[in-house]
């Protein structure tokens, strides 16, 4: 009795190293420095059922994420693991995959009326055989199930995708086109909000008490990009809050009771993707974990003292 979740792709949007960038951080992956491993983009795997995994986001890594991770690999002819998607935002890292996922296998895709409308819009998911890939559209705090699991979304301070910003860009919207998601399974909660503009009250209501809680990682300094000479947007403006400064993640969720503090969603110029660096420690100093593709978490009694005499033997 346990809630198991496989981390598919640590980074942001581009990918570590991303296709087009040397800065200082990308360098280091393209020159196979041993401080930095690589990172497919933004999803996790959580197994709602027995055997049964929901994908949150679908990156447009996710037929990589599939191959470097047995527990989703096919179960027969035409059977998958996969079952369900749950989606975040409309952000090509976190929707591009669906195509990946076209091949008339069955699968529900749960997202917000916002994000199902910038699906609809496309008429490229229409690859997505209506007949056999249903979709189900979920309204913020009202939960519902998938498997044995019961899931939540809620508003967290974000914006539309890139691709649909206009002169009038609301950032730091609650309503719906960026949501942070509360996962419960066998008493165990796990919190994953891979984008969020601002942690206000509300953000650290749904915090509070999680057994993990998997955050918004994209840079570790608001204006980090312009400062790398990759671009003149600032974190906030992106719609990622900074980990450090005022505001910034790193010491906003002090106050809240949470089992793990885990950094996801991490942009490729961030120097916390350098084991070593003073940003990863002073982030790991706060208490807080960088993740890496393939980290698995499993909460639950049983898993948790198997866990300790893994350490055990580790140390021995
Ligand atoms: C983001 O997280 O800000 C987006 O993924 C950016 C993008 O779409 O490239
Ligand atoms: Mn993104
Ligand atoms: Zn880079």
């Amino acid at each position: 009795m346990s809630l198991r979740m496989i981390v598919l792709g640590s980074a942001a949007g581009g990918g570590f190293p991303q296709w087009n960038c040397r800065c200082p951080v990308c360098a280091l992956a393209w020159d196979n420095d041993p401080r930095v491993k690589r990172r497919t983009q933004s999803s996790i795997a959580v197994e709602t059922g027995r055997g049964a995994w929901t994908l949150f986001n679908a990156s447009p890594d996710l037929r990589s994420q599939i191959l470097a991770t047995p527990k989703l690999q096919p179960t027969g002819l035409r059977e998958t693991p996969i079952r369900s998607v749950v989606l975040t935002n409309g952000d090509v890292d976190h929707v591009d995959g669906l195509i990946t996922l076209r091949e008339r296998s069955p699968l529900t895709v749960y997202a917000t009326s916002q994000i199902s409308a910038v699906l609809d819009s496309n008429p490229i998911f229409g690859v997505l055989a209506k007949d056999v890939v249903g979709r189900q559209t979920v309204e913020l705090d009202k939960p519902f199930r998938i498997d044995d699991a019961t899931i939540e979304f809620f508003g967290v301070p974000g914006k539309v995708p890139l691709y649909l910003e206009t002169e009038n860009l609301k950032i730091g919207d609650t309503s719906g086109d960026t949501v942070g998601v509360d996962i419960r399974k066998d008493g165990r909660r796990l919190v994953y909000i891979p984008g969020c503009a601002v942690v206000n009250d509300g953000v650290l209501r749904r915090v509070d008490g999680a057994d993990v809680l998997l955050f918004d990682g994209t840079v570790f300094e608001d204006d980090e990009m312009r400062k790398a000479g990759v671009g003149e947007k600032t974190g906030r403006r992106m719609g990622h809050v900074p980990l450090s400064g005022d505001g910034g993640s790193m010491t906003a969720f002090d106050g809240v009771k949470v089992g793990r503090k885990i950094y996801i969603h991490i942009n490729n110029t961030n120097p916390i993707l350098v084991a070593g660096s003073p940003e990863r420690r002073t982030v790991e100093d706060h208490g807080w974990e960088v993740s890496e593709d393939g980290l698995e978490v499993t909460v639950g009694e049983a898993v948790r003292s198997v866990e300790r005499q893994d350490r055990g033997s580790t140390a021995a």
